[in-house]
């Protein structure tokens, strides 16, 4: 009865072993989650666009991010939960990004936590290992370079494949227990995977990484609008919540709710 462990994470790439990881970003949710077994829960800053109603992940703050952990912590009993660290608190330097994650494994009590970039990053990622904090780094599109990248496939270019790799071994080398590759070709991807000894993450990388990843408001089916094709819907939770709103409202202007059963004498 004791939580995963990125120890756990890495005896699962040397089984052959796959593993789900799923975005939360309250205690609820993060319960449900933590009860269907998935091993890993990303308290990712996409809390962002699809929880705090912004239209990027720049904007996301440390006590955004520091708060929905400390939900989903409190949430969950088994699963490794994975603090992101959002955009603008680690860019300054390892120091920074020590304080930040520091704040979140301290008042969150997060079991690790995630930040963009390999080689970038690097001084951050060593220094954050170093101080007994677990990191997860995030390589391929890093949302939180949206204005200067855009939203695309990356990795199409032998040299963007070629920094690709020397940024996932950097992120290695530095430390880091797993690699979070998003949106790039699938054959890269597996040559990233195959080349690395911990674990790789992807989010429309393609079937060969060690693991997958997925917003869970995607998944759910809970998203307005149209979806990435990397995507896949195991629900339809936004026609579920909207039919069971509208019944309310019509029992209400109805008549039919509240009943006896529900009424006190
Ligand atoms: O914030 C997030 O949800 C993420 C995942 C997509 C990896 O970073
Ligand atoms: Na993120």
């Amino acid at each position: 009865n004791r939580r995963i462990t990125v120890r756990d994470l890495a005896a699962a790439k040397e089984r052959g072993e796959k593993w789900p990881m799923l975005t939360a970003y309250d205690a609820m949710t993060a319960s449900v989650f933590d009860d269907a077994g998935i091993p890993v829960l990303l308290v990712g800053d996409s809390m962002g666009n699809c929880h705090l109603g912004y239209e990027t992940t720049v904007p996301v703050t440390m006590d955004e991010i520091a708060i929905l952990s400390a939900a989903v912590v409190r949430g969950t009993r088994r699963a490794l939960v994975v603090g992101d660290l959002p955009f603008g608190s680690y860019q300054e330097g390892p120091e920074q990004a020590l304080r930040n994650a520091t704040r979140l494994v301290k008042e969150a009590g997060v079991g690790a936590v995630k930040l963009e970039g390999g080689e970038r990053s690097l001084r951050q990622t060593e220094l954050l290992v170093s101080a007994g904090i677990p990191v997860m780094s995030h390589l391929g599109l890093t949302p939180q370079s949206v204005n200067a990248m855009g939203y695309r496939v990356q990795g199409r270019s032998d040299e963007d494949a070629h920094r690709l790799v020397r940024d996932a071994k950097a992120a290695q080398d530095a430390g880091a227990f797993a690699v979070v590759l998003e949106l790039v070709p699938a054959e890269l991807a597996a040559e990233v995977t195959r080349s690395l000894h911990i674990p790789t993450v992807g989010i429309g990388a393609g079937p060969d990484t060690d693991a997958q990843v997925l917003v869970w408001t995607d998944m759910a089916g809970l998203t307005p609008g149209r979806l990435p094709r990397f995507v896949k819907q195991y629900a339809q939770l936004r026609e579920t919540l909207g039919g069971a709103a509208k019944a309310f409202a019509e029992d209400v202007t109805g008549g039919g709710f509240p009943q006896p059963e529900h009424s006190f004498s």
